[in-house]
C-alpha cells in the first residue's frame, strides 16, 4: 500500500471520528507560525525555510513584502525601494495624475529618472516588524461568566494598553486583531511610510487588457502592473512628502527570475488577503447562495445596464462612469461565480454533514432566522436605496434637516454643514449635471421599484400607503424625482447660500426627504441595534463553535502540516502565505484549461472595435518583429494557491523564492473559495512577471527600471 492511500485513509477516519471543518486543501497561513507548514511546503517543492520566508532578527520575504494602500499588496524589487503592484491597485494614482495633455491612464507612463516620479499624497505603504500572540494579554480578566458586553469592555481596555506599550516612544504602529472569532488575538506592529511616488504604468489598452469582460475570468491576457518607490527620511525612517527625502532602502527585495514554469512547479504567495469565511455554517452558506447575491446581482444588473447604456454614447460617457462600473462589476460577477461554485459544490449539504450531531446548530439557525430580516433590510439600504446620487444627496440634506432640530447644534456648525453640502452638491451639478439626470433618475427608479418590490412592500407599511394611491409603483417614485428640491439646482443653491436653521421647515416636505426619512429613519432607529445585537450574538456563538474545532484539532497533538490537515484562521487582512502548484483546472465536463496564457492570445481576442480588446500598434510591432528577448511570450499562469480580494498585487514566488508573477485575480469557478476551497476548481491568476518586464523594457522603454532589478536568467 502506498504511503498516499495511508494517508488518505487516515484523514477520512478522522473526518469521521471528530466534528471538523475540512478545508479541502488550501490555507492562508500565519507567517509567524510557518513552522508547522514547512516539510508540508518542502514536499511540494519548497527549497525555502520558514524562517526564510518569516523572521523578526534576520532579513526574510517578509521585509519585501507591504500593504500597498488599505487593501491591496506591494513587494520591494529593488534595493532603492522600488515595488510592485497591479494596475488596478495604482488605478486612482494613475487617474489623478492624467490630464488631457498627460493622459497616463491612456498612454502609459514611466519615469526616466527619479526626478520624474510623481508624489502621490494620501498613499501609504505599511511594513509589518513583527507580529505577536496576545492572546493571554487581551484575555486576562475575562470570565466565562461574563455577558457579551462585560467580556468586551475588557478586552477593548487591555488592547488598548498592550498596543500603547507597543509603541509608546517609537514611530511604530500597532493593530491587534481577533483569529478565530476571539479565541486569539494576534498583534502586528508596523511602520507607515507616506511618501510613495508613482514610477511606471502601462496604458490601460494593456493593465486593464480585457476589462470587466475578462475579469474573473480564465485564460486571461491583462498586464495588470504598475511601479511606484517608496521614500524615507535620511535615517531610512517614515517620513511626509519631501524634496529631501531618499528612496527607501528595504532590508530585503526580491530579484526576478526569468526561468521556464511548468505545470507542477510549487509557487508561494505572500499577501495581504482581506476577508475569508470558512467557518460560516450551512445556514449562513444558505442565505448568501439562495438570498444575498442574487438580491445584490439583480440589483446591479440594473445599474449596470444603465451606466452601461450611458459608456455606450460617447468616449466622454465611458471614463465619466469608467471607475463606478469597475467597482460595481467587480462585485456583481464575483457573486455571480460564487453562487455557482457554491451550488456546484453542493456547499450547504456539505456543511450540514458537518454540522449533524453538533448542539450548537439550533442556536445557529435561530439567530440567523431572526437576523435575516434585519440583514437583508442593511443590504437593501445600501445597495438599492442608497444607489442613486440622488438618495444620497438625500441623505445628506437629511442630517442636515436633523440637526437643524437640534438646539445644541450652535449656529456656527450648522453654517458650516450647510456650506459643505452646497459644496458637495455645486459640484455635482457643474460636471454634466443635464447629461448624468437622466442616467441618476433611472439608476433612482429602478433601483427604488426592486426595492418596493422585493422588500419594503413586505416590511414597511408607510410605504405601502402611499403607493397604492399612486398611478403605479414607478410613477410613484418618477413624481418624487421630479418634484423634489434636489433636481432643482437654482432653487436648491439659493436656499443653502443662505442657510438659516428654521429653513428646514421648507425641506422637511420635500418629496425626496419624506421618502427618505422614514425609510432610513427605520433603519437607524429600529434595525441597525437589532443588526449589530444579532451579529454580536452570531459571532459569540462562532467563536465557541470555533473553539471545538479548534481544540479537536489540537488534541491531535501534531500541528505539522504534512501529518494533519491544517487549520488556519479566516482571512482578516494581515500578512499571511499561501502556497501551492502551477496547475491547469478543469472548468467542466470536457474542458480543460491550460496552466499559461501568452501574447497570441492577446492577438487572438483584438477587436479594435471593442472598447477592452483594442491592442496598441506598438505591442504588434514588438510581437511580431520578434523583439521580445529576453523575456519571451507568457503573459498570465494560474496555480493552486488560495488568495482572496486584497491579494492583489502580491508577490508570486518560486521554490527559491524569487518573484515569477503578480497575483492579480482568481478564476470565476473558484470564487466561492472565501467560504469553501476546492483545490481542483479553485485558481489564482498571476500575471507573468515577464511579460511586466517586456512592457516596461520595450514598450515604455524604461531601461533605467529594468537597471534597477535583480534578473536571474
Ligand atoms: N477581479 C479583480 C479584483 O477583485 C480585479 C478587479 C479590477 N478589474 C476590473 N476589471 N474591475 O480586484
Ligand atoms: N482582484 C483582487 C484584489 O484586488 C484579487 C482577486 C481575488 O479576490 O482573489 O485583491
Amino acid at each position: 500500500m502506498n504511503k498516499r492511500f495511508l494517508v488518505l485513509i487516515g484523514a477520512v477516519v478522522m473526518c469521521i471520528s471528530t466534528v471538523h471543518n475540512s478545508f479541502a486543501q488550501g490555507g492562508m497561513w500565519i507567517p509567524m507560525l510557518l513552522q508547522n507548514n514547512q516539510k508540508d511546503m518542502q514536499s511540494k517543492g519548497c527549497k525555502l525555510s520558514a524562517k526564510e520566508i518569516y523572521d523578526v532578527n534576520n532579513a526574510s520575504i517578509k521585509d519585501a513584502v507591504m500593504l500597498f494602500g488599505t487593501g491591496c499588496t506591494g513587494e520591494f524589487v529593488s534595493k532603492n525601494g522600488l515595488v510592485f503592484t497591479n494596475h488596478h491597485c495604482g488605478y486612482y494614482q494613475i487617474v489623478r495624475h492624467s490630464t488631457v495633455d498627460h493622459d497616463y491612464l491612456t498612454n502609459g507612463f514611466a519615469a526616466k529618472s527619479t526626478d520624474e516620479e510623481l508624489p502621490c499624497p494620501g498613499l501609504t505603504v505599511t511594513l509589518l516588524q513583527y507580529m505577536k500572540d496576545v492572546t493571554d494579554e487581551v484575555l486576562k480578566g475575562v470570565s466565562s461568566s461574563m455577558s457579551e458586553q462585560q467580556r468586551k469592555a475588557v478586552t477593548d481596555e487591555n488592547i488598548k494598553a498592550i498596543i500603547e506599550k507597543a509603541t509608546q516612544g517609537t514611530n511604530l504602529t500597532a493593530q491587534i486583531k481577533p483569529l478565530y472569532y476571539g479565541n486569539q488575538y494576534m498583534m502586528y506592529v508596523n511602520k507607515v511610510y507616506k511618501d510613495v511616488r508613482l514610477v511606471a504604468a502601462p496604458p490601460s489598452n494593456i493593465g486593464k487588457f480585457g476589462g470587466d469582460t475578462d475579469n474573473w475570468m480564465w485564460p486571461r491576457h491583462t498586464g495588470d502592473f504598475s511601479v511606484f518607490r517608496v521614500y524615507a527620511d535620511q535615517n531610512n525612517e517614515p517620513a511626509e512628502y519631501s524634496k529631501d527625502n531618499k528612496p527607501y532602502e528595504p532590508k530585503k527585495f526580491l530579484k526576478i527570475s526569468l526561468k521556464d514554469k511548468q505545470e507542477g512547479d510549487f509557487t508561494f504567495v505572500m499577501g495581504y488577503p482581506g476577508t475569508t469565511r470558512q467557518f460560516l455554517t450551512s445556514y449562513a452558506v444558505e442565505d448568501i447562495q439562495n438570498l444575498e447575491d442574487p438580491a445584490r446581482i439583480k440589483l446591479r444588473t440594473e445599474i449596470l445596464d444603465v451606466y452601461k447604456a450611458a459608456q455606450e454614447q460617447s468616449p466622454a460617457q465611458r471614463l465619466r462612469y469608467a471607475s463606478d462600473v469597475a467597482s460595481i462589476a467587480n462585485g456583481w460577477k464575483k457573486w455571480q461565480g460564487e453562487v455557482k461554485g457554491l451550488k456546484f459544490l453542493n456547499a450547504i449539504e456539505k456543511k450540514q454533514q458537518q454540522e449533524e450531531g453538533n448542539a450548537l446548530m439550533k442556536e445557529f439557525k435561530r439567530l440567523y432566522d431572526d437576523g435575516r430580516r434585519y440583514k437583508m433590510e442593511q443590504l437593501y439600504i445600501s445597495e438599492a436605496v442608497l444607489a442613486s446620487d440622488f438618495m444620497k444627496q438625500a441623505r445628506r440634506l437629511l442630517s442636515l434637516i436633523d440637526i437643524s432640530r437640534d438646539d445644541s447644534v450652535s449656529d456656527i456648525v450648522l453654517k458650516t454643514e450647510a456650506d459643505n453640502l452646497l459644496n458637495y452638491l455645486q459640484k455635482y451639478y457643474n460636471n454634466d449635471f443635464r447629461q448624468h439626470r437622466a442616467v441618476d433618475s433611472t439608476v433612482f427608479l429602478r433601483t427604488m421599484v426592486i426595492f418596493y418590490n422585493d422588500f419594503a412592500k413586505d416590511n414597511y407599511t408607510f410605504l405601502n400607503n402611499k403607493v397604492s394611491s399612486a398611478k403605479s409603483v414607478s410613477d410613484y417614485f418618477a413624481q418624487i424625482y421630479a418634484k423634489s428640491i434636489l433636481t432643482n439646482p437654482a432653487k436648491i443653491e439659493k436656499m443653502l447660500k443662505n442657510y438659516k436653521r428654521k429653513d428646514y421647515k421648507k425641506l422637511i416636505d420635500d418629496p425626496a426627504i419624506e421618502l427618505l426619512s422614514p425609510v432610513w429613519g427605520h433603519y437607524i432607529n429600529q434595525t441597525a441595534g437589532k443588526l449589530k445585537e444579532n451579529n454580536a450574538k452570531t459571532d459569540s456563538l462562532y467563536r465557541i463553535h470555533v473553539a471545538k474545532i479548534l481544540s479537536d484539532y489540537n488534541a491531535k497533538g501534531n500541528k505539522d502540516v504534512s501529518m494533519n490537515d491544517g487549520i488556519f484562521p479566516d482571512a482578516n487582512l494581515t500578512l499571511r502565505v499561501t502556497y501551492g502548484n502551477i496547475a491547469p483546472f478543469k472548468p467542466k465536463d470536457g474542458v480543460e484549461y491550460r496552466h499559461y496564457t501568452t501574447i497570441a492570445g492577446i492577438m487572438e481576442k483584438e477587436d479594435p472595435n471593442v472598447y477592452d480588446y483594442v491592442v496598441e500598434q506598438k505591442l504588434k510591432d514588438i510581437y511580431y518583429n520578434g523583439d521580445t528577448s529576453p523575456y519571451g511570450d507568457r503573459v498570465a499562469f494560474i496555480a493552486t494557491n488560495h488568495t482572496t480580494g486584497g491579494n492583489s498585487g502580491s508577490p508570486v514566488m518560486d521554490a527559491e523564492g524569487n518573484l515569477i508573477g503578480l497575483n492579480f485575480d482568481r478564476n470565476w469557478e473558484g470564487t466561492m473559495s472565501d467560504v469553501l476551497y476546492d483545490k481542483d476548481l479553485c485558481r489564482n491568476i498571476s500575471l507573468d512577471i515577464r511579460y511586466c518586464l517586456l512592457i516596461i523594457d520595450k514598450y515604455l522603454d524604461a531601461k533605467n527600471i529594468i537597471d534597477e532589478l535583480e534578473i536571474i536568467k
